[in-house]
């Protein structure tokens, strides 16, 4: 459905130099899927999305939508905004304070090429809003709409037009904690009932894991990962994408052999010896390291007869409502485990943590690749 190529692009900042904002930038997107794209402030996320939309000019590559060429520097091929049939939400979501909800989500339809009629305009607004959840509230002012109608009210705004595609940037950052995740669920559900094709942007892991059905995490320009939220989430690429992404334990080590089972390897760490996964073809000597989340910290105080075993103490308990973040030291080390509240021994006790081999992923460790170990 959307296909991005090789997409990159430039700006000259204020002081004459290039900033490469996007870099190199490839994915598809199915018909009917929810793609995230996700990164820190800064790292190319709304430049993308701007230059599907058209809003920006790449300096090379090729966008296509349901098999039309909107840019291609090859083909000297730019399709204007207007003429893309994509509709867009952006963080700053300016709804119209001077018109009420109806003539807000009318507006695309009265400025557009296309003439429609009263009736088509009244029908297809009624349509948008019906989706959106704001039927019944046509004639309010936009300004007394609450964060989250406002919300849907530019969402509604962008549908109207029935784009093929749709374009969100962050668009519930401006809402408070606890109404954005409630939003975050009706988007999803919204975006599935419709069957819209949409990219979505957003710095907050978290969302971007409850949304999509694929995500790239995206640093200084680049693509770091490409995958489901559960490939991304279980088998981070990179360091970066690792810590990006959620909370996780970092252990650094060294590979002392390869395990019997394909793909993976024991590892000799501070705290003891791990099996761990990796995607990355390691060696022996090899410095690595391995990173475990929380979650997958099993703690116990009696010995439990498996593998993958490590000692600790409890170090720090922080109570977070429906789980128990639990700090535990091993050697000098501070891991983080999330438990069960009913687990709940006290500071200083002994504990076994087990960790499952699949769940142990062992990284390389780009920062120490010159000064890998030797083991005799
Ligand atoms: N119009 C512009 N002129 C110059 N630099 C820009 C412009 N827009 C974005 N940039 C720079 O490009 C990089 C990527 O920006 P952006 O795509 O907005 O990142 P994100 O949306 O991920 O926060 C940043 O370094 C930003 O400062
Ligand atoms: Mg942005």
């Amino acid at each position: 459905m959307l296909i991005v190529k090789d997409m990159c692009k430039e700006y000259p900042n204020d002081q004459g130099q290039v900033v490469r904002a996007a870099q190199h930038i490839s994915f598809e997107v199915a018909q009917g899927k929810l793609f995230t794209l996700l990164g820190p402030s800064g790292c190319g996320k709304t430049t993308t999305l701007r230059s599907i939309a058209g809003l920006e000019k790449p300096s090379s590559g090729e966008i296509i939508v349901g098999g039309r060429v909107l840019y291609s520097s090859d083909r000297k091929i730019f399709i204007a905004p207007n003429q893309r049939d994509i509709g867009m939400v952006f963080q700053s979501y300016a709804i119209w304070p001077h018109m009420n909800v109806f003539e807000n989500a009318a507006f695309p339809l009265r400025v557009g090429k296309v003439k429609y009629s009263k009736k088509q305009i009244e029908d297809k607004v009624l349509r948008a809003l019906h989706a959106v959840a704001l039927d019944g509230l046509e004639s309010r002012e936009a300004t007394k709409l609450s964060g989250g109608q406002q919300q849907r009210l530019a969402l509604a705004r962008a549908l109207v037009m029935e784009p093929q595609l749709l374009l969100l940037d962050e668009p519930l950052s401006n809402l408070d904690a606890k109404l954005r995740e409630r939003m975050r669920f009706e988007l999803k559900r919204l975006q599935r009932d419709l069957g819209i094709t949409t990219i979505y942007v957003t710095h907050d892991q978290s969302e971007a894991l409850a949304l999509s059905n694929e995500i790239a995490v995206m640093k200084s320009g680049h693509i770091m990962q490409l995958g489901s939220p559960r490939e991304i989430y279980e088998h981070p690429a990179n360091e970066f994408v690792a810590d990006f992404i959620g909370t996780t334990n970092f252990l650094k080590g060294h590979i002392t052999s390869l395990s019997e089972r394909s793909g993976y390897f024991n590892i000799q760490t501070p705290i003891g010896n791990l099996t761990a996964f990796s995607g990355e073809s390691l060696r022996v000597g090899e410095a690595v390291i391995v990173s475990v989340r929380p979650e997958n910290m099993h703690l116990s105080i009696e010995r439990p007869d498996t593998t993958n075993v490590l000692q600790a103490e409890i170090h720090t308990k922080i109570f977070l409502g429906e789980t128990l973040d639990m700090q535990v030291k091993a050697a000098d080390q501070i891991m983080l485990a999330r438990v069960h509240p009913n687990f709940s021994p006290h500071v200083g006790t002994h504990v076994y943590v087990h960790i499952d081999e699949e769940k142990c992923i062992a990284l390389s460790d780009t920062s120490a690749s010159s000064q890998t170990l030797k083991i005799s």
